[in-house]
């Protein structure tokens, strides 16, 4: 058996019906023992993008060679737009044209959109074959990878077609957020930023002290954000995997960034960006309903605004935020629930009137970014 290289981080997630590890490391793409253990099979099939593949597809099946017969690649169109229906359809024909059987494991080569399309696939071909995720962002690396969910875009809503599935493994090369560019580097950061407020003020404390080495890209600062970012996930994904109450407090901010999403058609903003957003307006309710003071939501604003991340929603009106603030599925009985900060390092789910959402959107959406 081979061993992880000595840096390589290695964070269990423990849910009530399975465990797998979470591997965080450079060069982890050609370490053998990253690949070790996976379930056998004659076929693997890597799901990546047109962007993706071409930087990193070659060496994942270099990797992978010799594991399994055949290692095929198929690549989606690239981009926010393309989750739907239509893409994840290709997953399912190519897997149908190859023959591929219900051993057959899937590889996700990507950002979260490729991970979710592909886990989603993975639920459904042939009612369940195991995938595992090779996130290349940081907004993969550090939340979308883990934790089971996965799902496809609905035009009245995001993500609303999907399944809660795990993988079988989580490996983050660290080395692959070289490539990515500022803009999405930025969008992962709002990620980051969000375990902060929800969970350790001490991590959101960090994040502060050391943004500017996050934006560098230092290869420290970067393996510390994504080890704590998914320890607190695993943490929270292992009380509430199938989101029965916990896990709702990952959406912080999300509630306004979907209507952002869904708002402006997806990809225009991207998903991090609408979060990073949302999580402004977010923070702004939770001071307007005396949960944490002014001083805080400013300080979260301030982050944000420093990460790179735009801090004034777009101007859909307060109608159309109200209305697709409807379709989230945190929404219960046409009564939209809020994930708001209950003071510092914690969060609470919450419907709150529409009133006072009126407010929050007067201040922080409208013309100019
Ligand atoms: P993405 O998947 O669209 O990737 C962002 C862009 O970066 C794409 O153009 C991609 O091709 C490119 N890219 C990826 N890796 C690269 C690399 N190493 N070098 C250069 N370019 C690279 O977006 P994302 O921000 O990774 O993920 C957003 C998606 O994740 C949304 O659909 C969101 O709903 C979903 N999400 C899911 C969960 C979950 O729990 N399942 C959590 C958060 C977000
Ligand atoms: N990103 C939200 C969740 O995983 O629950």
């Amino acid at each position: 058996m081979s061993t992880l290289p000595p840096d390589c981080i290695t964070v269990p997630v423990e849910t009530g019906t399975q465990r797998y590890d979470i591997l965080i490391g450079s060069g982890l793409f050609d370490a053998p023992a990253a690949w070790d253990g996976l379930p056998r099979a004659a076929r693997a099939l890597i799901v990546s993008n047109a962007t993706v593949a071409p930087l990193y597809a070659a060496r994942l099946q270099q990797a992978l060679a010799g594991r399994y017969a055949a290692v095929s690649l198929l690549a989606l169109p690239d981009g926010e737009q393309h989750k739907d229906w239509a893409t994840l359809n290709l997953i399912f024909d190519q897997l149908l044209a190859e023959g591929a059987d219900r051993q057959t494991v899937l590889f996700a080569l990507g950002g979260g959109v490729v991970g979710d399309m592909t886990g989603f696939a993975a639920a459904c071909y042939m009612r369940g074959v195991p995938f595992v995720q090779v996130p290349t962002t940081l907004l993969a690396q550090v939340d979308s990878s883990v934790g089971g969910k996965t799902a496809i875009n609905h035009p009245a809503g995001k993500n609303m077609i999907g399944a809660f599935y795990q993988p079988q493994r989580v490996v983050c090369d660290l080395d692959t957020l070289r490539t990515l560019p500022p803009r999405e580097l930025s969008a992962g950061l709002a990620e980051v930023i969000k375990y902060g407020p929800i969970a350790d003020m001490d991590f959101l404390g960090w994040i502060e002290s050391n943004l500017q080495a996050l934006l560098a890209r230092e290869p420290t600062a970067l393996a510390h954000a994504v080890q704590r970012s998914c320890e607190i996930k695993a943490w929270v994904v292992g009380q509430d995997e199938r989101e029965s109450g916990l896990r709702a407090i990952l959406n912080f901010g999300h509630t306004f960034g979907h209507a952002i999403e869904a708002g402006l058609g997806y990809g225009d903003w991207l998903h991090g960006e609408a979060v990073g957003c949302g999580m402004v307006m977010a923070a702004d309710l939770s001071a307007r309903l005396g949960l944490v003071t002014e001083a805080f939501s400013a300080r979260l604003q301030r982050l944000i605004a420093r990460a790179g991340l735009p801090v004034r929603g777009p101007d859909l009106g307060s109608d159309r935020y109200l209305e697709l603030m409807r379709v989230d599925k945190k929404a219960q009985g046409g009564e939209i629930r809020f994930v708001l900060i209950d003071g510092p390092g914690r969060a609470v789910l919450r419907a709150v009137p529409d009133a006072t959402v009126r407010q929050v959107l007067a201040a922080h959406a409208g013309p100019g970014r």
